[in-house]
């Protein structure tokens, strides 16, 4: 499966390679262990955050012979519980050598989980489908786990008869809903269920993770380009994980920041040396054309101001004083603090300042602006004329 998407590769099969979570995740181990899973919960939170990964985990450690054995075995109490959970989940079944349960939890093809997408056809097919084969028992595992995605999609009807099996849930059966809008699901299922949120991931959580998965792939990866796509992926490993298969289509040899960049399609270096040399040439008619081209490219005004902008003002700070380009060559690579310098050495602090300036005004004019890159040609104009 080669061409298999990174997100589908590198989807957790053990609760220790879930990232952030915590709560969930020492609150599930402990009910695994204890035996105290609940019949129905629901996962809150935003997109890619781990919601339906976990709840298959659950269904897999509950079915699992091997940790079944070993809990009746050892009578596990809270305190062993939490020493277990060290490092113990990972030693039930690996994929060389699992359970029947496990296997098909691997291959993902248990007979006993249940997937139910309730945004497709809002549900309905399915809930009555589910309220029809809940009576019977599981296949080849002690229980049947429904997992039900996107639950806020369901119509009233399907919520209705959703109610009714979660009011009376067979011994064997156990649910989770999972969703991105909690607003959308009624209280009445709400307090049927034991509720947990799962939060946005922090930029470093994801960052190491796309590290590690870079690293299995055998692509050398640039810590800047990852921060970039980390923050683009606004707290969703998943949607961090597609953009890092899409910039490895494009290099799967050493992702750089400029690669990132242009598979988001933000401003290079290229594009800002050549408007700041127009500028700096005092080169009116080529800075409007690159506004133009930009433009044309499918960039956005705001970005490209602001872009800019950062980019001046590392320039002005190397006016200052040249020492900060080992800082700015850190930060943000070799080429750029070259191509920074360069200009700091063309424009005088007091003629960077007035950019600055005027480039922040044009900013806060997009927004009544007839058409967004006026106010940006405008001062490109008046710069250059005075
Ligand atoms: N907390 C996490 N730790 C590690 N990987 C994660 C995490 N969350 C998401 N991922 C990655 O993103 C992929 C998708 O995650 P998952 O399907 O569990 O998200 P979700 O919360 O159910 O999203 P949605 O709301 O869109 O259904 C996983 O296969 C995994 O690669
Ligand atoms: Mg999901
Ligand atoms: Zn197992």
């Amino acid at each position: 499966m080669a061409n298999q998407v990174l997100y589908r590769k590198y989807r957790p099969s053990t609760f220790a390679e879930i990232v952030g979570q915590e709560h969930v995740v020492r609150t599930l181990t402990n009910a695994l262990l204890l035996d105290k899973v609940a019949h129905a919960y629901l996962f809150n939170g935003p997109r890619g955050t781990g919601k339906t990964t976990t709840a298959r985990l659950l269904a897999r450690y509950l079915n699992c012979a091997v940790l079944s054995a070993k809990r009746s075995e050892a009578m596990i109490t809270r305190a062993s519980a939490e020493a277990f959970s060290e490092g113990g989940f990972q030693s039930v079944c690996s994929k060389e050598n699992a359970c029947i349960n496990c296997s098909s939890f691997f291959l993902g093809n248990h007979p006993d989980l249940i997937e139910i997408d309730a945004a497709s056809n809002r549900g309905i097919d399915e809930i009555r489908a589910l309220k029809e084969g809940i009576r019977f028992s599981p296949v080849q595992a002690p229980f049947k786990f429904f997992i039900v995605d996107e639950v806020h999609m369901l119509t009233k009807e399907a919520f209705n008869a959703l109610l009714k099996t979660l009011e009376e849930p067979p011994k064997h059966a156990i649910f989770v809903l999972a969703t991105t809008e909690i607003h959308k699901v009624p209280a009445t299922v709400i307090s049927r269920c034991q509720r947990f949120d799962f939060r946005r991931l922090n930029l470093d959580e994801i960052k190491n993770r796309l590290s590690s998965i870079a690293q299995q792939e055998k692509v050398a990866a640039d810590d800047e380009a990852l921060e970039l796509i980390a923050s683009y992926a606004d707290g969703s490993q998943r949607d961090a994980e597609s953009l890092l298969d899409q910039v490895m289509a494009f290099n799967d040899r050493h992702i750089t920041l400029a690669d990132v960049a242009s598979v988001l399609g933000l401003i290079g270096l290229p594009f800002i040396r050549s408007f700041v040399d127009a500028l700096a040439l005092k080169n009116a008619p080529r800075a409007l054309s690159l506004v133009g081209e930009a433009i044309e490219g499918g960039y956005d005004v705001e970005q490209f101001l602001k872009v800019l902008i950062s980019y001046l003002r590392d320039v002005l700070l190397l006016a200052i004083n040249p020492q900060v380009i080992e800082y700015i060559a850190k930060r943000s690579g070799n080429d750029y603090a070259q191509a920074a310098l360069a200009h700091a050495q063309m424009l005088q602090p007091n003629i960077l300042t007035g950019l600055i300036e005027r480039f922040l005004e044009a900013g806060k004019q997009i927004k009544y602006s007839p058409s967004p890159q006026l106010p940006l040609e405008v001062a490109v104009v008046e710069l250059l004329s005075s």
